[in-house]
């Protein structure tokens, strides 16, 4: 694919910079309860943007399960990695109040995200079962979410990339009851934006940037 003209590069830069993560969404205008929908449309623009991402040997080994508001998939899905939060917190020595609190607030923002993806990596999209093949893998799912963020921030929306799923990776596969060689990676929500995050501090260049000679 042609590259951008120079001229567009600015307008470009200026744009990825502009991309946070968002986690909290507009409310829907039209009920006044609830989130603002994301048409279907748009959700699936932005998915076949999010396979362009690059991939080793081009093996594009992301996989996505979409869960739709209101589903039988949202509430098995935050009713397990609640209980995987629950068990993790209560190993960790967390106070109870704590624990509840935390777990309603995942459960409603599960029941509630306007799109709820599931990224997951099929395990056989590999050249070798070997260490670096997986990391490979690994790292080009994470493609896949990085473009899937910015193409949705491209039509105005927000997301927010939630490691929840990694914390209980079977048990997740099996309450979408998703093929046995997904294996999830990572879940987004997506939405129109209704915060402005607090500008971030980012490490210097010179700090995260060597030269070598
Ligand atoms: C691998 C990865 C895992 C993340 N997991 C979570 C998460 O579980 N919950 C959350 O609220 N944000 C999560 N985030 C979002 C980061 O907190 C966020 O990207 C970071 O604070 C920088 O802020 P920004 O995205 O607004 O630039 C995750 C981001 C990445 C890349």
């Amino acid at each position: 694919m042609t590259p951008p003209p120079p001229s567009h590069a600015d307008d470009l830069h200026t744009f990825l910079r502009s991309r946070r993560s968002i986690r909290r969404f507009k409310p829907d205008p039209s009920t006044g309860s609830g989130q603002c929908p994301v048409p279907a449309s748009v959700i699936e623009r932005i998915l076949v943007t999010a396979t362009h991402a690059p991939s080793a040997h081009n093996l594009q080994p992301w996989r996505f399960a979409l869960a739709p508001p209101n589903s039988a998939a949202r509430d098995r899905l935050a009713q397990t990695l609640t209980s995987a939060l629950r068990r993790d917190m209560t190993a960790a020595g967390a106070p109870e109040a704590e624990i509840e609190k935390r777990l309603a607030s995942s459960v409603r923002r599960i029941q509630e995200a306007p799109v709820l993806v599931l990224l997951c990596r099929d395990v056989t999209a590999v050249r070798e079962h070997k260490r670096q093949d997986e990391i490979m893998a690994v790292q080009s799912v994470a493609n896949a979410a990085t473009y899937l963020l910015l193409a949705a921030h491209a039509e105005g929306l927000g997301g927010n990339w939630i490691c929840w799923p990694l914390y209980a990776q079977e048990e997740t596969r099996l309450a979408l009851d998703l093929p046995a060689t997904w294996e999830p990676q990572a879940m987004i929500f997506l939405g129109y934006p209704d915060e402005t995050p607090p500008e971030k501090t980012l490490k210097p260049l010179e700090e995260v940037v060597v030269s070598v000679q």
